[in-house]
């Protein structure tokens, strides 16, 4: 196959971890014969500085034009103070919701060589977990209306969730459709107790999984779905839920995979072209350092491949060959235990790359 990619490095440890992938796609590529042609673009804080806007419509039109985008990480105290409207994550946002990708696939799963550096009770982890979390990726309350005003009690600020009928359903078809390709089960994630937002989620939700032979489906509210993550996350396998709980969720399932440099994200709307990130951010303090770990940004064009490309064995490769590194005790500083070698963000790559 003959297929474009767009990068899109953004800030901090974006630009080496996006480095790191692109050297395992062309490895991948030369191995199964393909041709995978890269061009950059600027996003988030690098595109305030070159271009004045954190989304330049270059980025965009590039983006639509290329088979799939590939994404490192946007953000950094140097632009912490800028106007809502020009920080860097407006420019994630805007670019997640210009190209319509409203499903956020985030896999988390625990490596068995990484259960010492799991921060849960090994009893606890014993049987592993492998859950995928579908994130509703271009609604809710990072989208709805917000601002300042004058209230009762003075100045206040505001920011609104609102979803439609038809936003939650796309979103729980995606989660129905990978849970009937795993084991069928489907935790819905929200705060129906409270919000009317959630009631409607929830009616919506179960009208949907009706359509889905072998697939059942069961409520938690988010604060006990946030509990029972760290109790036991075995018990759960695909988890539906909205923008904002899916951002937290997601953070903390990481955790307990040993690191949030593991976990990988997919973007995707209703064509094959995503958008592919880990879920990390831009870790400025490690920027340039080489002290990274490339692993989740390697894992998101593992499923660029298997989710845009539906190159299934090529992306099996790259899994099967991050696997065997782990296996063979290859170590970044964050997953590194005590008196285990530390490798450096390039060497990781290396000995991924030996392995392809
Ligand atoms: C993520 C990030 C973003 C989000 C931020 C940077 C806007 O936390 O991808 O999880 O909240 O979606
Ligand atoms: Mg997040």
């Amino acid at each position: 196959m003959n297929l474009s990619i767009a990068l899109l490095k953004g800030d901090g440890i974006g630009p080496e971890i996006v480095d790191s992938a692109v050297q395992v796609l062309q490895k991948v590529a030369e191995k199964y014969g393909h041709t995978f042609r890269f061009s950059e673009y600027l996003l988030g804080g690098i595109a305030i500085d070159e271009t004045g806007v954190p989304l330049p419509q270059e980025t965009l039109d590039g983006c639509l034009a290329a088979d799939s985008v590939l994404l490192g990480a946007v953000g950094g105290p140097k632009w912490d103070n800028l106007p809502a409207d020009i920080r860097p994550e407006k420019g994630l946002l805007g670019i997640r919701k210009a190209m319509g990708l409203y499903t956020n696939l985030r896999p988390a799963k625990l490596y068995p060589s990484l259960i010492g550096k799991c921060l849960l009770h090994p009893d606890t982890v014993k049987n592993g977990f492998d859950l995928l979390i579908v994130r509703e990726l271009t609604g809710g309350i990072y989208f709805g209306e917000r601002g300042r005003r004058n209230g009762p009690l003075g100045p206040e600020a505001y920011d609104t969730e609102a979803y439609s009928v038809m936003e939650i359903e796309r979103i729980a078809r995606v989660a129905m459709s990978a849970a009937q390709k795993r084991s069928g089960r489907v935790v819905s994630v929200d705060k129906a107790n409270v919000l009317e937002t959630s009631r409607l989620w929830r009616e919506v939700v179960h009208r949907i999984a009706e359509e889905y032979e072998g697939v059942t489906v069961e409520d938690m509210l988010v604060d006990n779905a946030a509990q029972q993550l760290v109790r036991n996350p075995s018990q759960f396998d695909v988890m539906v839920t909205t923008n904002m709980f899916g951002d937290i969720l997601s953070d903390e399932a990481s955790q307990i995979t040993g690191s949030i440099g593991m976990l990988p994200s997919a973007s995707l709307g209703d064509g094959t072209r995503g958008l592919y990130e880990p879920i990390h951010g831009s870790a400025p303090k490690y920027a340039g350092t080489g002290r990274c770990n490339p692993i989740a940004t390697i894992l998101s064009a593992g499923m660029m491949l298997r989710y845009s490309f539906s190159l299934q064995q090529e992306a099996d490769c790259i899994d099967a060959a991050i696997d065997k590194a782990l296996r063979d005790g290859c170590r970044t500083n964050d997953i590194a235990g005590p008196g285990q070698e530390v490798l450096s963000c390039s060497e990781m790559t290396q000995a991924i790359l030996e392995r392809i």
